[in-house]
């Protein structure tokens, strides 16, 4: 009888509503083929330890590959009222070859094997992503080399601050971009131990080779503990801090390009690929590839933050709640791959202006620091009156409305009557960005120098 209160789309009463909130097969069907993996790698130590007949793991072996081509090819049918993945393969493996299927499961229960079937899924995502961010780390270094020496205002708070090479900043986001992939790195040599062979919870009675398993699998050792084995998700934890973490550098990336190619800025344009225009306004050139990368940055954070809620208050071991931890690792993946396509893309595609980013990098009296360094390094003048004098001569270039490099010596001698013509070496942006030799600092020179330990550090 339908429930009044259930109603809806239940009308089948409570065991409908109990299929749809308990079914993951919808999702976790991605898991297919470590699951595949994980039954081959346990059927093979079962045989190995005489816990199943050669003849059964054989037929099992076969079952196994069969599903595999089915699953290839778009043949299977995964069924809901079967539940999730698992049972899926397990119940077509009994269609196939009959009462041997029954065996695989033994001294195995879904909870280590989804477990190590979940593992292996993010371990090989980590090394997709490493590859994807390996990309746009490769696309980033040739737009910097090729834009070393093209200069453009350095910012802090937003305000002009001081000449840089446009290559140079580039080459921050190269940077960002390693530490990303290292922390994926380090996510997978933690994940990398096997849970298969914890049984339930505590283990089994069978004697079972998990040392084996965990070598088929390509596991570095099997996980220690049964109980943390089946109960913890610190690993997709990880995966999700690592990608909520590269999500933010790539919306500060975005944030830049969306600010680059505004009219007010006018330092980059997008071509047609990589812009939309506006249905109302016909002169807009609207950046939505990068304001997307940027907007989806909120689902990356909120897959981190729902993974952590599932997690925080549940008691050893196993609990349904759980299955909640794939969907959204599984979405965290594919937002991440498109976002690094279309960061990559924009990168190449992106065009600077470079006449438009050296104006702009003159305007706001950028070059006011090295006035100042000029004073003490030329006039030995203590930094802390270099600093004041410099003020007066940017008041002075305000008050006439030009370029410190425009104000005549005469002016600039008012404030402080040492004053050469020599100042003028060092007063345009293009001097300025070129006296930052320091090491990691921003010199035309220095940049390339970058891009060449760079292409050693991160692209061999
Ligand atoms: N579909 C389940 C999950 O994703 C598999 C494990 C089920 N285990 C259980 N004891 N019901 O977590």
């Amino acid at each position: 009888m339908t429930s009044k209160i259930w109603g809806g789309r239940f009308s089948a009463g409570p065991s409908a509503i109990m299929e749809e909130i308990n079914v993951s097969v919808g999702f976790d069907q991605r898991l297919a083929k470590q699951d595949l993996n994980g039954s081959r790698a346990h059927c093979t130590m079962l045989v190995a330890q005489g816990i199943v007949t050669k003849e059964d793991g054989d037929a099992i072996q076969e079952g196994l590959t069969r599903i595999e081509k089915e699953i290839a090819g778009g043949n299977f049918l995964f069924k809901r009222a079967l539940e999730d993945v698992h049972m899926n393969i397990e119940g077509r493996l009994a269609d196939l070859i009959g009462a041997p299927a029954g065996r695989l499961h033994t001294a195995r229960s879904r909870n280590d094997q989804v477990a190590t079937d979940f593992r292996m899924w993010v371990r090989a995502a980590i090394e997709t992503l490493n590859e994807e961010i390996r990309k746009l780390q490769s696309v980033l270094i040739d737009k910097a080399e090729e834009h070393a020496a093209t200069i453009m205002p350095g910012f802090t708070h937003l305000q002009a601050a001081q000449p840089v090479s446009f290559g140079h900043h580039l080459m921050a986001y190269v940077e960002m971009f390693g530490r990303d992939r290292s922390r994926l790195k380090d996510a997978r040599a933690r994940l990398n131990e096997c849970p298969l062979g914890a049984g339930a919870l505590a283990g089994t009675s069978f004697p079972i080779d998990r040392h084996l398993t965990a070598e088929k699998l390509n596991f570095d050792r099997p996980m220690a503990n049964s109980m943390d084995a089946v109960s913890d998700r610190d690993f997709a934890l990880d995966f999700l801090a690592a990608a909520a973490i590269l999500s933010t550098h790539m919306s500060r990336l975005a944030e830049e390009m969306v600010n680059w190619s505004s009219a007010q800025f006018g330092f980059i344009r997008f071509s047609d690929a990589f812009s939309t225009g506006s249905s109302m306004m016909p002169q807009k050139r609207n950046p939505d590839a990068a304001e997307l990368v940027r907007g989806k940055t909120g689902r990356v954070y909120g897959a981190l933050t729902a993974l952590l809620t599932v997690m925080k208050g549940l008691p050893l071991t196993y609990s349904k709640d759980m299955q909640e931890d794939k969907e959204i690792v599984f979405a965290t993946f594919d937002t991440l791959e498109l976002c690094l396509a279309a960061t990559s893309g924009m990168v190449v595609d992106m065009k600077p202006n470079p006449e438009r980013m050296l104006e702009s990098a003159a305007a706001g009296f950028t070059t006011a620091t090295d006035l100042a360094d000029w004073l003490t390094q030329a006039l030995n003048i203590p930094f802390r009156e270099a600093h004041h004098i410099t003020g007066k001569v940017v008041k002075l270039a305000e008050g006439k409305n030009c370029l410190l490099s425009d104000l005549p010596l005469e002016d600039m001698q008012q404030a402080e009557p040492r004053i050469t013509k020599e100042v003028f070496n060092v007063l345009t942006p293009a001097a300025s960005a070129a006296s930052r030799t320091s090491f990691g600092g921003t010199a035309p020179d220095n940049v390339r120098a970058q891009v060449k330990a760079a292409r050693e550090r991160f692209l061999k």
